[in-house]
């Protein structure tokens, strides 16, 4: 077999090639070929079933694979592996699934981890150690994501974890971190786990496992270090100092992580014993069936709390929430950003015309932003520091060369790598941008690594500008960056103190499970780093939030017991004792609160959790869709206290978000969300009782009669929400979420069919749709080989919404009474790899056609076309029906 047909065999699978609209993630892509089985139980299976055994059955049934991951666990028994390209086919997974042995097959996904390095800062030389903003900072634990979640007010009551065991899932730690315990095995903060991967492992290739959990990435690093740092340098320490860790190690250094290995990491964190599970992983999808989801749940359901990031994602609006935050028994966390603003820049020295070296900080390139041990003149591409495109074009023949320079560039309006291209071309090795707005330093995003760069402030800019105006020459002295010292420094973050931040992905999933939960912590942090990269890092991400509630959750299993509560009860408990907070558009706080479906229960308050003595018995009120609306929601109410209170309710509004922009089948962008802020756009509600008196550990029931809002625009699926507050007389207040959307989801519009989507086209001209009677696809066919001429007909489709199963059926363009009927159309068989499941929102997708049929057969030459069909939410998948149906074109298939 030719090794394109492999490559055909991947852009078969879901494979996003462009975006429609900016700022779109993928999704989870398939590994082509990999699939994980679960094993049925022993009781509904003849033979005990084990991994050697299935691989034989495969082998007797000539599907050659090879062997991944063995799962054999407690709580799933299955495999993964790779099947070869040759037999790679839906046919195959057909007869995998029909296996006696085999409970489910579902393909192997990528994950990523959701966080961001930044450094923004205004002035990062010179500033005070972290101060107060706009909270008040208990004495022993001002640091300010402590203050902002409550975790200050039990650190200064003694309670640091101590006692606790968290598993972690992530990059690695590296253990040797002084504030990470300095070493690794019983007796250091570090205490247990493994690397499922080794460390050139990026998703795609057969992992390579050793015992060593050393982290390469830093993100591992970072979200331990919010957990459990030890008291440093930088004053800071995790929320729960005196847990300790395992580190089940699943990334290599770079890319992603399959779910095979994901299933593998939580299960072995479960088997050795761990208090709960915390993991910043994930991708965006909208659906709780992927069997990472399924491992996530059952976990939860043997009483190991599971917390997982909702995903940054928040630009792509609502629908966007991660796998497998949204598994129904994880903890889903969204983003909070902290009131403080730190940043750490890696030092160097200027003077000017040979005066004393003054010390200034850059942030350091993506990619590349060692400058090394070197001293060097500064050259200014121009003195003008309002110049907006610096660097755009190719730079003048006037420009000296610049090999001996660090060059300084004003950052604006096209991509570093272009300003480095032009700037290269002139001989450039080494490149410092200052910013163009005043607000601190970002990390320069430029890919090309051969280049070195950094950023420094806009002020810095302006300092340099003035003394090469004033005719003086500046010697900028760089250290290598492993041996140079950072700069802390901290201002008050104006723009978004305590708010959500703009990143923090928004749920409902498309079957309007509230996800995220809980909000924490997360844009903004410092927090531990790889020593070889530095050793503190501020970083922004959901990932950063995760860590923080499974802390939470550690302190309070610390002062509660450690089997106080199940996942669930737990989950409640942080959404109801969180504050829920006002909207916040990235630079501006509006005077209403933000959308349920965008901060879950709000920003987690550790303290009130620990202390509350009131427990509801739901986490929150999804209240669906019109169609499946249901008005009456009884909630117990449990008073935990040693007196009785009388609990009052009341109806406490959020935002009403509107999904789509009108006259769009999109989901807007976070930027274009629309809004709405009365009562008459949410719900009312009555309640029943209205007050109700429950005496000491007792419970009672206050049942919430909602009715839906009536003006709003049901075409653009608005999702009301808010909180029934439950206050009681000792001073309880809860606030539980509800949301709901009034409109029917299985009416919603899944296919965009503008712009002629979806259409067959060349697989060489995707963006052409084939018109009638074009020229016949020549295809290899079962035993030809691919040439570099070969193309393939090619369905291009666009997901405005989310869709469970896509199918894609062979239609022969003049059926007969003997073609078979497919869901009551005629057509020979589904495109080999199709129907694709589980499908996210908003992406251009492609499914290229070599032939080859779901049972493994080639279609016969001749004329065809496809019958594609999304099905829509909450449709049967055996009722036609409930699908969106068109057909392409017909074209013509021949063979070699
Ligand atoms: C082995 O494969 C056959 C199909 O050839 C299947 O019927 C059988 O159930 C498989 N055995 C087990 C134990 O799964
Ligand atoms: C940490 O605290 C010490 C003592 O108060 C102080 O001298 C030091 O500057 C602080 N470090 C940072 C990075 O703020
Ligand atoms: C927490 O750990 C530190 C050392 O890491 C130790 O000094 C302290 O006593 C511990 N606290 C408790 C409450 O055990
Ligand atoms: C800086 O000092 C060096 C050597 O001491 C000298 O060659 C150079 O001219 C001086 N530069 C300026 C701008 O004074
Ligand atoms: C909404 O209702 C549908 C139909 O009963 C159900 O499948 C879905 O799980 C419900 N969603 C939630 C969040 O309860
Ligand atoms: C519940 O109590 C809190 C705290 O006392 C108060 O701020 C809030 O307004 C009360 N909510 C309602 C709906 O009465
Ligand atoms: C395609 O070819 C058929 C048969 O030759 C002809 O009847 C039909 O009009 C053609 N269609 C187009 C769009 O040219
Ligand atoms: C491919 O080769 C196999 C075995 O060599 C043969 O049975 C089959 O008919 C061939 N298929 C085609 C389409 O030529």
């Amino acid at each position: 077999m030719s090794s394109f047909k492999g490559l055909v065999a991947k852009s078969v699978a879901v494979l996003a090639l462009v975006s429609t609209t900016a700022a779109v993630d993928a999704g989870a892509p398939v590994v082509p070929g990999a699939y994980i089985v679960e094993f049925e139980t022993p009781e509904q299976s003849i033979q005990a079933v084990d991994p050697q055994s299935f691989f034989k059955n495969l082998t007797s049934n000539n599907i050659a694979a090879e062997p991944q991951v063995d799962l054999n666990y407690e709580l799933f028994k299955g495999a993964s592996f790779r099947i070869d390209a040759k037999d790679n086919s839906q046919g195959t997974v057909d007869v995998i699934q029909s296996f006696q042995s085999v409970k489910k097959i579902w393909p192997v996904r990528l994950y990523s981890r959701p966080a961001k390095l930044i450094a923004t800062l205004d002035n990062v030389a010179n500033l005070p150690p972290p101060l107060s903003t706009n909270q008040k900072r208990s004495v022993s634990d001002p640091f300010s994501t402590h203050v902002l979640g409550g975790v200050d007010k039990l650190h200064d009551e003694g309670f640091t974890g101590e006692g606790l065991f968290i598993g972690v899932v992530d990059s690695g730690v590296d253990y040797l971190h002084p504030a990470l315990g300095g070493g690794f095995g019983p007796g250091f903060k570090v205490v247990a786990g493994t690397d499922l991967v080794g460390d050139a492992y990026t998703g795609f290739e057969i992992p390579v496992p050793d015992s060593d959990p050393m982290d390469c990435g830093g993100h591992g690093t970072h979200v331990s270090g919010i957990i459990g740092a030890n008291p440093n340098p930088y004053n800071f320490t995790g929320v729960a100092p005196n847990a300790t860790l395992g580190m089940w190690k699943v990334f290599g250094c770079d890319g992603r992580v399959g779910n095979d290995i994901l299933i593998q990491a939580f299960n072995l964190a479960y088997e050795a014993g761990v208090d709960l599970i915390s993991s910043s992983i994930g991708g965006s999808s909208g659906w709780t069936e992927d069997p990472w989801d399924v491992a996530v749940q059952r976990i939860t359901e043997k009483g190991v709390p599971c917390v997982l990031s909702a995903g940054n994602d928040g630009s792509n609006g609502v629908f966007d929430t991660s796998t497998a935050s949204e598994s129904l028994g994880a903890t889903s966390v969204g983003s909070i950003d902290n009131t403080d603003d730190p940043a750490l820049t890696v030092a160097a020295h200027y003077s000017a015309s040979n005066a004393t070296s003054i010390e200034f900080g850059f942030a350091e390139g993506a990619v590349n932003g060692n400058f090394g041990d070197i001293t060097v003149p500064l050259y200014a591409l121009t003195l003008d520091t309002t110049i907006a495109d610096d660097a755009c074009a190719p730079l003048p023949d006037s420009t000296p060369d610049l090999a001996n320079y660090i060059v300084l560039i004003r950052r604006g309006t096209c991509l570093y790598d272009d300003k480095i291209t032009n700037a290269a071309a002139k001989g450039a090795q080494r490149i410092l941008f200052y910013n163009n707005v005043p607000t601190g330093v970002v990390i320069p995003g430029a890919s090309i690594a051969e280049i070195p760069v950094g950023m420094i402030t806009a002020a810095q800019g302006q300092v340099f500008i003035d003394i090469l105006k004033a005719g003086s020459e500046i010697v900028v002295s760089f250290l290598d960056s492993n041996d140079a010292k950072r700069i802390y420094g901290v201002v008050p973050n104006v723009a978004t103190p305590g708010k959500i931040s703009t990143f923090s992905s928004w749920g409902p999933s498309f079957e309007l499970w509230l996800k995220p939960e809980i909000a924490a912590p997360g844009g903004l942090i410092l927090s531990t780093f790889p020593r070889a990269k530095g050793s503190y890092a501020v970083q922004s991400g959901t990932s950063m939030a995760a860590p923080y509630i499974a802390g939470v959750i550690a302190l309070l299993k610390q002062i509660k017991g450690k089997d106080f509560a199940t996942p669930n009860e737990i989950t409640a408990l942080l959404a109801a004792s969180a504050s829920p907070v006002q909207f916040n558009d990235g630079a501006t706080t509006q005077d209403f609160l933000a959308p349920v479906v965008q901060q879950g229960g709000g920003l987690v308050n550790a303290y009130e959790a620990a202390y509350t003595t009131t427990s509801l018995d739901l986490d929150n009120i999804a209240l669906n869709d019109t169609h499946y609306f249901k008005s009456a929601h009884p909630i117990g109410i449990k008073n935990t206290g040693k007196t009785a209170q009388t609990y009052t309710f009341a109806n406490v509004i959020a935002a009403t978000a509107y999904t789509l922009e009108a006259g769009s089948a999109y989901p807007a962008l976070f930027e274009n969300i629309e809004l709405l802020a009365d009562a008459g756009s949410t719900a009312t509600i009555h309640f029943e009782p209205a007050s109700l008196t429950v005496a000491p550990g007792k419970s009672g029931r206050v049942t919430a009669h909602f009715t839906q809002p009536k003006t709003l625009e049901a075409a653009r699926i608005p999702f009301y929400s808010g909180y029934v507050a439950v206050n009681g007389t000792n001073g309880d207040s809860l606030t539980l979420p509800y949301a709901g959307t009034t409109t029917s989801l299985k009416s919603v519009r899944i296919v965009d069919d503008a712009d002629g989507y979806p259409y067959v086209a060349n697989s060489r001209f995707t963006n052409l749709p084939l018109t009638a009677n074009s020229t016949a696809f020549v295809l290899p066919g079962a035993n030809g080989t691919a040439n570099l001429g070969t193309t393939y007909p090619t369905v291009v489709y666009v997901l405005a919404i989310g869709s469970r199963i896509v199918r894609f059926d062979v239609v022969p363009e003049k059926p007969t009474y003997s073609t078979p009927l497919i869901l009551g159309q005629p057509a020979i068989g589904a495109i080999a790899g199709t129907p694709v499941e589980n499908n996210p929102r908003n992406n251009l997708l492609t499914v290229a056609w070599d032939g080859q049929l779901a049972n493994g057969q080639y279609a016969p030459a001749g004329n065809y076309k496809i019958l594609f069909r999304a099905l829509k939410i909450f449709g049967d998948a055996n009722n036609p029906n409930d699908y969106e149906s068109f057909d392409t074109v017909v074209f013509t298939i021949q063979y070699q």
